[in-house]
């Protein structure tokens, strides 16, 4: 078993997130990534081999940009019907159709079948709450998804206790109605959310069997997962190990989990961007976070200990303006999800900013992690661009090996953020002219025809010269204006056990 395999395998397997971050940072590192290693082809070369700084046609914007302006709109056929030819004969769903009408239905049919895998996220977020959660039990927290059942498959005494403890916390809640507020107190906006998922999912008396289906049905999931990135590590073919960890969740529940150190492989590349001429100064107006996520689910790297937040979309808005690659008052981003959660979540925003009530994010890092020196400068100081330091909150005495800061943004900075109900595989909102667009741990979900129709999607979005960033291994199909820059690998720990690796594209 390969190192980074074995290091998710002991630490990381329960974490969705965590797993897509290793798995395309093992993928990259098994392909030895372009010449150059671990830095992306394009910045490699001499800046003066590369397209001008500044080769975004047009002259810099005077008005400041809606963050989004454009309308969601269905992929159309046209820009369908290139990535149905490459993939015909593939047998992936859709690659059959061959006329725009049934191109029509389809999109939509489909786009309400990636919406139908929310709610299995949503089991799964709640299971990683009874498994580690700390605000409803004092039970100490599992020490991994894989001891949540015995040998003949029964569960143990303390996924069992949690378990018990966990519905009689969302039970004495009672019907729980009514708006949650943004950034309640943290166990109990997950709890009061979890209780008026199983009220809508079930009837009470069906709670602790159907808890416990979802339970065992993750452990089932996470177990094929990691038999699956065995296979193809054994295999020792790099292009089954590619395929395995690129599209490993194509069938999973669409999770909201997300984590700090994604950004630094953003904030990172960005700067290596810049660095090589590929950005300039200023250059940057409209940002897109597709998927953002949500702090919610609490795992071996989140906690339950403070609010409900989403990160990225703060601390990548910090990385941007740190950089000097944007400036404050043209700055504005949108948010592109489609979990219900999310988007109420980030629209909730404005609300607060016009409170004046500043949004405040705790930054939770293991502290028993062989982080890199610069994984740690970049937790140090994410947000102390923009933000400013604030309290952090205490971990629970059974959340152990952890230190937390925290950094709040003013009101200002709230009010640039507004979402959007978009699905990256099946929408787009043509001339929406994002400058950089961003999308981690969420295109692992799809397999490689989704995969291409979000390029495609991604692509309508970009404004001529704009960036865009991931951290998959995306298939070779893309328009032909989105031009591929390369790949770059950045450990997150010493031993390059766990990491990232960011793929760049930029439009024509
Ligand atoms: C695992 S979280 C990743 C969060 C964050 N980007 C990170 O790396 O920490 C996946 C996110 O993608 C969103 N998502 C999944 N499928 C999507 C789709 N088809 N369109 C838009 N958002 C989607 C989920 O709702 C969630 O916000």
């Amino acid at each position: 078993m390969a190192d980074g395999l074995r290091y998710l395998v002991r630490r990381r397997a329960a974490q969705g997130a965590r797993l897509m971050a290793l798995g395309a940072w093992a993928a990259a590192a098994a392909l030895s990534l372009a010449p150059g290693g671990g830095v992306c082809a394009a910045v490699a070369r001499p800046a003066g081999s590369l397209p001008a700084a500044g080769a975004r046609p047009g002259a810099p914007r005077s008005v400041r940009p809606e963050a989004a302006p454009a309308r969601v709109e269905f992929t159309r056929y046209a820009a369908a019907a290139p990535i149905l030819a490459a993939f015909r004969g593939s047998g992936l769903p859709g690659s059959g159709i061959a006329t725009p009408s049934a191109w029509d239905r389809w999109i939509r049919a489909h786009d309400a079948e990636v919406r139908g895998r929310i709610a299995r996220g949503v089991e799964d977020s709640i299971t990683n709450l009874i498994f580690y959660g700390t605000s409803f039990t004092r039970q100490p927290r599992l020490a991994d998804w894989s001891v949540a059942l015995d040998a003949r498959g029964r569960l143990t005494p303390l996924a069992a206790a949690r378990l018990r403890d966990f519905l009689a916390a969302v039970r004495a809640l009672g019907p729980a109605r009514g708006p949650r507020p943004l950034q309640a107190a943290g166990a109990g906006g997950r709890l009061a959310f979890a209780a008026r998922f199983l009220a809508r999912a079930r009837p009470p008396a069906q709670w602790p069997a159907y808890l416990e289906a979802n339970l065992r049905r993750f452990v089932a999931e996470q177990t094929a997962y990691q038999r699956r990135l065995a296979a193809a590590q054994a295999s020792g073919n790099r292009q089954d190990i590619v395929l395995a960890r690129s599209f490993l969740f194509e069938h999973r529940g669409l999770s909201v989990d997300t984590s700090l150190m994604p950004n630094f492989a953003l904030t990172d590349t960005l700067r290596v961007l810049l660095a090589k001429g590929v950005l300039h100064a200023g250059q940057i107006h409209r940002i897109a976070v597709i998927g953002p996520g949500l702090d919610f689910a609490d795992k071996r790297e989140g906690y339950d200990f403070y609010p409900e937040q989403t990160l990225q979309p703060f601390v990548l808005l910090d990385g941007v303006a740190g950089l000097g690659l944007g400036r404050a008052p043209d700055l504005a981003l949108a948010t592109l999800d489609i979990n219900p959660q999310i988007n109420a979540h980030v629209a909730g925003l404005a609300a607060r900013a016009a409170a004046g009530r500043p949004y405040v994010l705790q930054l939770p890092l293991a502290d028993d992690v062989p982080w890199t020196p610069a994984a740690l400068a970049y937790w140090r100081s994410a947000g102390d661009h923009i933000g400013h330091p604030a309290p952090p909150l205490a971990p629970p005495p059974q959340v152990r090996h952890v230190k937390v800061r925290a950094v709040a943004f003013a009101p200002a900075w709230e009010a640039r953020v507004r979402p959007v109900n978009l699905d990256i595989v099946a929408q787009t909102m043509p001339g929406a002219g994002f400058d950089l667009i961003v999308a981690t741990n969420i295109l692992v979900y799809y397999d490689p025809l989704e995969q291409a129709l979000a390029l495609a999607n991604i692509t309508a979005m970009l404004a001529p010269g704009g960036i865009f960033m991931a951290n998959d291994v995306l298939p070779a199909v893309h328009p032909p204006d989105l031009e591929f820059l390369g790949r770059r690998g950045l450990p997150y720990t010493t031993d390059h056990s766990f990491g990232d690796s960011v793929v760049v594209y930029r439009r024509r």
